[in-house]
């Protein structure tokens, strides 16, 4: 038996509702599969810890999660705090404490869901978006001065490493090398941003001479939103920074009919800290509480993380069972359907069973 020790965390808005559900397709993989075992330890951080604690996790948190194999994680945001209290209180000081430097979003077009392209079917769209997550224009530096005087100003200063773009760089190359198309795209602003970014090309062509049968290119970020939007075919994996990413990243969930089927790897390659898995879609309050929340975000992401697990097999299973199921039109209203999540989430547990699966 392989044992897996997972750390959930679901946060904030329909975060609780999609991790739940996500949980039950795992209990379902480990009865399916017989040979692997999963152990969920919930944590109950985030906003409502928050407004009793004055902190989002505790002081030692790193330290408490360190010992897990993976961390599952649903959202966080809430109406009433704002919103980089919530952000820089939880999720980033686990992306940046854990060294989780690849963000790995995949997009793809699920059978049975129509997206908003005309001229796009299924398959026309396949990407992979590799996202550096631990610097760029995340990295925190910055400050303000004279706060509210009419001189005051505020600085968010960008931080772009040699070895946070090298490491980057080659990641992608790697992941590109492994898909069948070999196509990687390395996304800048380099005719604007004249000093890091233009590193960024720099040592995109060096790690380039590292993978010479993958064919790459480099698109700016602006052009790259028109590429995307009117030849989706044309591209495969994509690298570009921690804020550029998470652009496109919701531009790709867009194309592909909703962020509600969108997933995130938080990945330390290195595999010296657990990585983190969650649904790009936030919290979503909305329609919190309503139960009508798309888990397909939440499976595909765990999909991610038994493939991160070495459990290659779950993992296709998984997104087998997925594909099934929208594919029988059994979607939520996020992308036209008129299932709840646990229509969705019972519906997959079944394909999951299933012997053809
Ligand atoms: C994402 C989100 C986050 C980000 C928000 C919640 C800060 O948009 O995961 O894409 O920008 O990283
Ligand atoms: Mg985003």
């Amino acid at each position: 038996m392989r044992e897996y020790s997972i750390a959930a965390i679901p946060a904030d808005g329909i975060g609780p509702e999609v991790i739940a559900a996500g949980v039950q397709v795992l209990e379902a993989l480990e009865k399916r599969m017989g040979d692997v075992k999963f152990t969920v330890k919930n944590f109950d951080w985030g906003s409502d810890y928050y407004k009793k604690n004055g902190i989002m996790m505790p002081a030692d948190g790193l330290a408490q999660l360190k010992p897990f194999d993976a961390i599952y994680f649903g959202a966080v945001g809430a109406p009433d705090v704002p919103d980089h209290i919530t952000l820089w209180g939880l999720r980033l000081p686990i992306c940046q404490g854990f060294d989780q430097y690849a963000n790995v979003r995949p997009t793809k077009i699920l059978p049975g869901i129509t997206p908003p392209l005309r001229n796009c079917k299924e398959g026309d769209l396949d990407w992979v978006i590799v996202r550096e997550n631990s610097e760029g224009e995340y990295s925190g530096h910055g400050g303000r001065a004279h706060k509210g005087l009419p001189e005051e100003v505020g600085t968010e200063v960008a931080i772009f490493t040699r070895v946070g773009v090298t490491r980057i760089m080659r990641y992608a190359f790697k992941l590109a090398q492994a898909r069948p198309r070999k196509l990687l795209t390395v996304v800048t602003k380099s005719n604007a941003q004249r000093h890091g970014m233009v590193m960024w090309d720099e040592i995109a062509a060096e790690v380039a001479q590292e993978f010479p049968d993958v064919t790459w290119d480099k698109m700016l970020v602006d052009a790259m939103t028109v590429r995307m939007t009117l030849k989706p075919q044309s591209l495969d994996t994509i690298v570009a920074t921690n804020l550029h990413a998470d652009i496109l990243s919701d531009l790709a969930g867009a194309l592909a009919g909703s962020l509600g089927v969108a997933p995130t790897g938080n990945i330390d390659p290195e595999r010296r800290f657990p990585s983190m898995f969650e649904p790009i879609h936030g919290s979503a309050f909305d329609i919190t509480g309503k139960g009508i929340a798309n888990p397909v975000a939440s499976f595909w992401t765990a999909a991610q993380m038994l493939d991160h697990l070495g459990e290659a097999d779950a993992s296709a299973r998984l997104m087998r069972a997925v594909e099934k199921v929208c594919a029988a039109g059994i979607l939520t209203p996020d992308v036209g359907g008129t299932a709840n999540t646990k229509q969705v989430t019972d519906a997959v547990i079944d394909a999951i069973h299933s012997s053809n699966i």
